[in-house]
């Protein structure tokens, strides 16, 4: 300790916090302890290592769905040691624990089926353990504790999916990578926050920067700390999770996938491409995770994409969600990835999958195909989303959407963002927020029974008027009759069918629909009154609650 650098011009620092701490007492104040701190060090960071060491205390546990989550649940945990104590227990959720005991069989005990040691860069060795809980009742609440026999964790909650389709919510995150333990936490927060009951929670790749970084997948952990143990995750790789083309080597250990991914047709492909390509069906959602990282690996890519077109073809789910890093539309600027576009592209849209949801580009963009486009408000196919939740940001373009044949329907730059689904029988209702919790941009998915389906913006007073109803012909003989179309309903809603005298601005109301199950009103046969003259131009106009819209221009014949 150094004794000149201490003193200051006015003398020791002791000596003036003293006497301003007299001044305070002598006035009346509250007295402060003289001089805190006046001899001691300036603050040191705590080394990472202190941190993030692992103690016999299990950590980093985390819910990995199986292929049957109706019955079945994986649970990964991280402790220094301890690998053949490895353990997990399990009951039907106690109304109460502690000072009530289980009762007499109540708690089944299962010892970690495989364990695995993970050299870490904090210069200190850790061991990941696995436990699959089986023989579960389905849409159940469960306690779950693990740990090594005498070490536990707390007790745990999680419900197994039902067996068949029943509503439920999840969350997705674009990348989180960045800014892991200032920026990302609150986001993991406020996503738990508003969805507290969701059953899944998707992370689109990168969610760390170093893939082999012990403080980077630490600080993962903790960001979403207890949230993870009771909700499953489907996570994904992106590029950050692989270090010279090898996958990070936390990712298996940490994420044990279904094994009903592509067979490669050799073994160390496949050992290499585990856990990072497979499907989860829950409640009525099949769940598919792919590879981008592998898009530029031909003879890879091939068998992938042949693999996605199986899960895609033989589907039983109503709904489809596909998640991967890097997006068939991109929207950071210079970037473009036009062998996931030629190859899966095609494919989301044949087999009507739902939402892409997608990492990569550090900004937000949502959209579909110009072709899917039915009017200003709506298209009807697959929805692609690129989001982030980190704090790392780029700029965002709309070029790439626009030069294939996509319109960027959403976008936006320096957001972090958190995705709200809730999914139920006929829609999927999409919320993207900023990390404060306020909305940011939102869609409608709604499908019936014969797989037609609508993507529907959010309304606003300038996307409910104007020319959006669609005409099968512009020209009308007198008394005669035109179909016209339009989209954007609430399903069922009642509309008003008006022809509109444009030289007059006369309105004759002509009949009322119902918009059906999508929101549609499809060929619907309007009929022209007789003061709808000859040689006068006329409009149909559609009047709800929610729409105030007109067709083009139709001309009454001679
Ligand atoms: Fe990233
Ligand atoms: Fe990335």
């Amino acid at each position: 300790m150094s004794e000149v650098r201490k003193r200051g011009p006015f003398g020791s620092r002791r000596a003036a916090g003293a006497a301003i701490g007299a001044a305070l007492l002598g006035g009346g104040l509250i007295a402060v302890p003289a001089a805190v701190g006046a001899d001691s060090e300036p603050p040191v960071k705590v080394p990472d290592a202190e941190v993030y060491e692992p103690s016999a205390l299990p950590d980093r546990i985390i819910l990995v769905p199986t292929e049957t989550p109706a019955t079945t649940q994986k649970v990964t945990w991280r402790s220094e040691t301890g690998g053949e104590y490895a353990q997990a227990q399990i009951l039907k959720a106690p109304i109460a624990l502690g000072d009530v005991r289980p009762a007499d069989g109540a708690v089944r005990t299962v010892m970690a089926g495989s364990t695995n040691p993970v050299n870490t860069t904090l210069g200190y060795a850790s061991v990941y353990h696995q436990v699959e809980f089986t023989g579960l009742e389905p849409d159940t609440r469960y306690t779950y504790r693990v740990g090594d026999g005498v070490n536990w964790s707390e007790w745990t909650d999680f419900t197994t999916a039902t067996a068949g389709f029943e509503p439920f919510s999840f969350i997705y995150y674009g990348d989180m990578q960045n800014y892991i333990d200032s920026a990302g936490p609150r986001v993991f927060r406020q996503a738990f926050a508003d969805r507290p009951e969701a059953k899944v929670i998707v992370n689109a790749g990168d969610l760390v920067n170093t893939a082999n970084s012990e403080l980077e997948w630490g600080q993962w952990h903790a960001a979403d700390g207890f949230i993870n143990s009771q909700i499953n995750n489907i996570s994904i790789t992106g590029n950050h999770e692989y270090s010279g083309g090898q996958l990070s080597t936390f990712w298996q250990p940490t994420f044990p996938y279904p094994a009903n991914g592509p067979d490669f047709g050799d073994a160390a492909t496949n050992a290499a491409l585990r856990n990072t390509i497979y499907s989860v069906d829950y409640q009525g959602v099949r769940f598919i995770g792919l590879n981008s990282n592998v898009q530029s690996l031909a003879p890879i890519m091939a068998a992938q994409t042949a693999w996605l077109e199986q899960q895609l073809a033989n589907n039983p789910n109503k709904w489809t969600v596909v998640t991967f890093h890097h997006p068939v539309y991109s929207v950071a600027s210079g970037r473009n990835n036009p062998t996931v576009r030629a190859q899966w592209g095609p494919l989301f849209e044949e087999y009507g999958v739902d939402l892409v949801l997608q990492g990569h580009d550090h900004t937000y963009g949502r959209g579909s195909t110009a072709a899917s486009r039915r009017s200003v408000t709506v298209h009807d196919s697959t929805v692609y989303v690129t989001s982030v939740s980190g704090g790392k940001m780029y700029d965002a373009v709309d070029t790439n959407w626009t030069e294939n044949g996509a319109d960027q329907m959403s976008v936006g730059q320096d957001m972090q963002l958190y995705q709200l689904i809730d999914v139920t029988e006929d829609s999927i209702s999409y919320e993207a927020r900023y990390a404060n919790g306020e909305h940011h941009d939102g869609v409608v998915v709604r499908k019936n029974d014969a797989g037609e389906r609508t993507v529907q913006e959010i309304r606003t007073p300038e996307n409910t008027v104007g020319e959006q109803v669609a005409v099968d012909v512009q020209n009308v003989d007198f008394r005669g009759t035109v179909n016209v179309s339009a989209w954007g309903y609430d399903p069922g809603e009642t509309v008003n069918v008006y022809v509109r005298n444009v030289e007059r601005g006369q309105d004759v109301l002509v009949g009322e629909a119902t918009a059906d199950e999508l929101g549609r009103l499809l060929e619907l046969p309007v009929r022209f009154p007789s003061s709808a003259k000859k040689l006068s131009t006329q409009v149909v106009y559609l009047e709800s609650v929610n729409q105030q819209i007109t067709s083009p221009e139709i001309t009454v014949n001679r």
